[in-house]
């Protein structure tokens, strides 16, 4: 099998030495009948968990009914979907536009901002990561995506994340859109302090410039909260546009921008198009999603769980810092981050690194429990 895929797919991953064949909730079964705890869900994907029954459930039955049918009728999945998820999203965000990935809501949220404002420019941050098509890389300011997007989109200016000054020195009235990771994920899991957002909103309220939360990370639950926007972490700020994917449709490629109805006045017919988004299948599975974490009161499991992780990790020397919110968060050592990430690969838990050496990244499913976590500390063997 693993000769196969490496002989017939491109090597643009490094891979573990895992064949995953089967998930449920936390844990990855593998082909030689091994089981491993995921503490990464695959790229932030696993939300709800692998397999969720209700989730699972859903995906069948629509399959059974509908699988796709575009834009141009309506559905009663897409409308129950793009429904629930705005009955969750902060106010005043208030309508929808379905895609099928982060890069791709991204693209369309920075075209809604030019289009809203008549300008060109985005500002975004230093560390920010936002996707690998060409307005979305050339966006990401961190480490060497953006080269790999040459020639990159014109009008892309890099701000410091969590410096005020050195946004407000760029945001003049040619700018459309300011767009930040609100936690800055693969950056080794930055946060701001809610100032930080405060000053974001009120300059954007002033200069008349579109503010956008790239959630495609943080969406859906991670932080404890449905969303950054409208947290106290984020000092009760709701931007503009919020996008979304990854954790969206537990595992069914699907992305989202909400917008407020103020953008959505300068939106018209045939604007933004998409072939696959909104596709009943994808539908079925992003209300089966929201579904089961309110089900299952993920949001709750989320806060108690993390402070409990932050319990655990107070005991060890080797730990300087917990980065992040939520089960978004990055580990920071006094050494490579590396070894610790092996060991408990060896040990059969997955983890992620991130572009800070230092730092280890935790994005578990959102129904990770205490038990689990202490695993992960055993595991970890810190002092090893
Ligand atoms: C914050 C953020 N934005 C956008 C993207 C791009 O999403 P996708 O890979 O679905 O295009 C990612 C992917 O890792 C991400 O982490």
């Amino acid at each position: 099998m693993i000769t196969n895929e490496d002989q017939f797919q491109l090597a643009t991953y490094k891979k573990m030495p895992i064949a995953a064949e089967r998930g449920e909730g936390v844990w990855i079964y593998t082909s030689d009948g091994d089981k491993y705890l995921d503490l990464y869900g695959g790229h932030a994907v696993a939300g709800t968990g692998h397999c969720h029954p209700h989730v699972v459930n859903a995906i069948r039955n629509q399959a059974g009914e509908l699988l796709f049918y575009s834009n141009l009728v309506y559905s009663s999945a897409r409308a129950r979907a793009a429904e629930k998820l705005i009955s969750i999203a902060p106010q005043p965000l208030a309508k929808t536009f379905f895609c099928n990935s982060g890069t791709e809501a991204n693209e369309n949220a920075m075209r809604m901002a030019r289009m809203a404002t008549g300008r060109e420019k985005i500002i975004t941050f230093s560390g920010g990561f936002h996707g690998r098509t060409a307005d979305s890389i050339s966006a990401t300011f961190l480490g060497k995506y953006r080269e790999l997007g040459k020639p990159n989109v014109p009008g892309h200016l890099e701000a410091e994340f969590g410096n005020i000054e050195s946004v407000r020195a760029l945001a003049d009235d040619t700018v459309a859109a300011i767009m930040l990771e609100p936690i800055q994920s693969m950056a080794g899991v930055r946060m701001a302090q809610p100032e930080f957002y405060i000053a974001l909103r009120t300059l954007c309220d002033e200069r008349g410039i579109v503010l956008i939360y790239d959630e495609v990370q943080t969406g859906v639950g991670r932080t404890g909260q449905w969303f950054f926007a409208g947290s106290d972490a984020g000092g009760g700020v709701v931007p503009d546009v919020v996008t979304l994917a990854k954790s969206l449709g537990s595992g069914v490629p699907v992305g989202a921008c909400l917008v407020t109805d103020a953008i959505a006045s300068h939106i018209k017919e045939n604007d933004l198009g998409t072939t696959f988004g909104g596709g009943m299948l994808a539908m079925a599975a992003v209300t089966a999603t929201l579904e089961a974490i309110e089900q299952d009161r993920m949001l709750e499991n989320v806060r108690r769980v993390e402070a409990y992780l932050r319990e655990r990790l107070r005991e060890v020397e080797q730990v300087k810092a917990v980065h992040g919110l939520g089960f978004l968060l990055g580990i920071e050592f006094n050494e490579n981050a590396a070894v610790v990430h092996k060991r408990l690969l060896e040990r059969k838990i997955i983890t992620g690194t991130s572009s800070d050496p230092k730092v280890l990244r935790l994005l578990p499913p959102l129904c990770l429990t205490e038990e689990h976590v202490d695993e992960f500390v055993l595991a970890a063997d810190f002092h090893g």
